[in-house]
């Protein structure tokens, strides 16, 4: 594994839903991500760039555009996964508006963020490393879930499958799962993948970010 990368961070403020979050976040991705490219060039093992991408540190604009909806919605007391969090906007709104919220992600860099982000905004949920690959994270159930979400997951060929699956997986009978992403081209096979499940894939939104709604 490469040496651990000091990130230059910014704080940034998001407000949604007339709700303020103050988050800290990486704050220049593309400088992030040269950093990890030296430090595999000294030495380390190349596909460890893939697994420590710091996409994690930044908000995406469908992170913007899926916690905007999450206030849309009822979430008192609903049990919400969120896959592929990264900093976690959307599952923020979601235990601001007094959902149970159990936020994931692959990155080992995303908790220490997130950590810090509850604490700043007094706000609490569970965290689980999870990988959409791996198995099933400890007090996580299949098919337990009222809402899944995700944004902007779908940026390599092996994703939509995989992401599909995930919606599968943790959907409960009458949940809804909801996708935004920013129109890359691996939205098309996601709703196909979703499709040949089982699962009923509609267009929620559409402009800048794409919204999709999954359910059984
Ligand atoms: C572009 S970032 C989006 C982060 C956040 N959802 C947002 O929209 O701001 C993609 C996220 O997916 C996570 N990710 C990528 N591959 C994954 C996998 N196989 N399992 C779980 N998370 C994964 C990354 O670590 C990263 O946090």
């Amino acid at each position: 594994m490469p040496e651990p990368i000091r990130y230059r961070l910014a704080l940034r403020t998001e407000v949604v839903g007339g709700w303020r979050f103050d988050l800290t976040a990486i704050e220049d991705f593309e400088a992030a991500v040269s950093e990890l490219a030296e430090a595999i060039g000294r030495g380390a093992d190349a596909r460890w760039f893939e697994e420590l991408c710091p996409m994690f540190g930044v908000i995406w604009p469908s992170a913007r555009a899926l916690a905007e909806r999450a206030t849309t919605l009822p979430l008192r007391g609903r049990r919400v996964l969120e896959l592929g969090c990264g900093l976690a906007l959307p599952s923020l709104v979601a235990a601001r508006a007094g959902a149970r919220v159990v936020a994931t992600d692959q990155h080992p860099d995303t908790w220490t963020f997130l950590e810090q982000n509850l604490q700043r905004n007094r706000l609490s949920l569970d965290y689980r490393s999870f990988d959409w690959a791996g198995p099933l994270p400890d007090g996580v159930d299949e098919r337990g879930f009222d809402l899944v979400m995700a944004s902007d997951v779908l940026y390599a060929a092996t994703m939509p499958e995989l992401v599909a699956a995930s919606f599968d997986r943790f959907l409960a009978p009458d949940g809804e799962g909801l996708l935004a992403d920013p129109g890359r081209p691996w939205l098309q096979d996601f709703a196909e993948a979703a499709r040949a499940r089982g699962l009923r894939v509609e267009l929620d939104a559409e402009g800048e970010t794409w919204l999709l709604s999954v359910r059984r």
